[in-house]
C-alpha cells in the first residue's frame, strides 16, 4: 500500500485490513473525479459498482410523490454508497449528486462481490454499517412522522452532528452546514421554517450560528429535548 491509498484505512469496513490487502483493493477500484452537481448515479437504474467517497461531499435523494426531493443523507470523505443494489441485484434505491468537486474510488460489483467472500471481516464490517444506517433510518423515520418544525429540523441537525460533528471546546460543531434549502429536503419542510427554527434555537441559547457553521452549545441536553 503506498501512501495515496491512506484514505482506505478511514473507511470502517476496511480499517482492519493488511497493507498489502489495502493495496491490493486500491489496485481493484478505479478513482474519478465528479464536478459539483453532476449526478454520480440515478435511483432506479441498474447497480454495477461500490463506491467509497475519497474526497468532497455528495447527497443521496430520492422524488417523493408530489415531485419534491427529499434529502436522504449527505456522505462525506470515507463513507460509502452503492452496496445495496449490488448485493441484492435490485435497482439504485436513491440518486447520488457531488455537493462539491469530489474524487471516488469505484469498485465493479464482482470485485466487490469477491472481495466479501475471500475476506469475512469485510462482510462483517459490512454487516455491522448496514444496522446502523438501518438504526439511523429508524430512528429518522420515527422522528420525521411524529414531531413539529422544531423535532424535525433538531433530528436533521443531530444526524449531520452524527455524520460530520466534531466536539470543540465541549461544544458540538457542524463547520460547514448544508444550504437551507438541502436542510429543508432532509427535514421535509420548507427553507422558511428552517431559516425560523434555527433563529429560535439561538434565541433560547440552544446553538450559535456563525456563517456556515453551526455550533450546538449543550449537545446532551439538546439529544434529551429531542431525541
Ligand atoms: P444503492 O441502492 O445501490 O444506491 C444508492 C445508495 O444510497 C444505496 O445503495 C446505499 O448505499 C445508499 N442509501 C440508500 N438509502 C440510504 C439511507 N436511508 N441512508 C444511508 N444510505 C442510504
Amino acid at each position: 500500500m503506498n501512501e495515496k491509498d491512506d484514505f482506505l484505512r478511514q473507511i470502517p469496513i476496511f480499517s482492519q485490513l493488511s497493507d498489502d490487502k489495502l493495496g491490493q483493493i486500491s489496485k481493484l477500484g478505479t478513482r474519478k473525479n465528479f464536478n459539483k452537481d453532476s449526478v454520480i448515479l440515478f435511483e432506479h437504474e441498474t447497480g454495477s459498482a461500490f463506491f467509497v467517497v475519497i474526497l468532497g461531499k455528495v447527497k443521496l435523494s430520492r422524488v417523493s410523490d408530489d415531485g419534491k426531493e427529499v434529502i436522504l443523507t449527505i456522505l462525506n470523505k470515507s463513507d460509502f454508497f452503492g452496496e445495496m443494489s449490488i448485493l441484492d441485484g435490485t435497482s439504485r434505491s436513491a440518486t447520488v449528486t457531488a455537493m462539491e468537486d469530489s474524487e471516488l474510488l469505484i469498485i465493479q460489483r464482482n470485485e466487490f462481490i469477491n472481495l466479501l467472500h475471500s475476506d469475512p471481516d469485510i462482510s462483517i464490517a459490512l454487516l455491522i454499517e448496514l444496522a446502523r444506517k438501518l438504526r439511523a433510518a429508524d430512528i429518522k423515520l420515527k422522528s420525521l412522522s411524529l414531531k413539529d418544525a422544531e423535532g424535525k429540523v433538531a433530528t436533521v441537525i443531530l444526524q449531520l452532528a452524527d455524520d460530520i460533528g466534531k466536539i470543540k471546546q465541549g461544544a458540538m460543531e457542524i463547520e460547514r452546514l448544508p444550504f437551507q434549502h438541502d436542510l429543508a429536503s432532509m427535514a421535509g419542510t420548507s427553507r422558511e421554517t428552517i431559516s425560523r427554527t434555527l433563529h429560535t434555537f439561538a434565541k433560547k441559547g440552544l446553538v450559535e450560528l456563525e456563517g456556515s457553521r453551526l455550533r450546538i452549545l449543550n449537545y446532551e441536553k439538546f439529544k434529551e429535548l429531542f431525541n
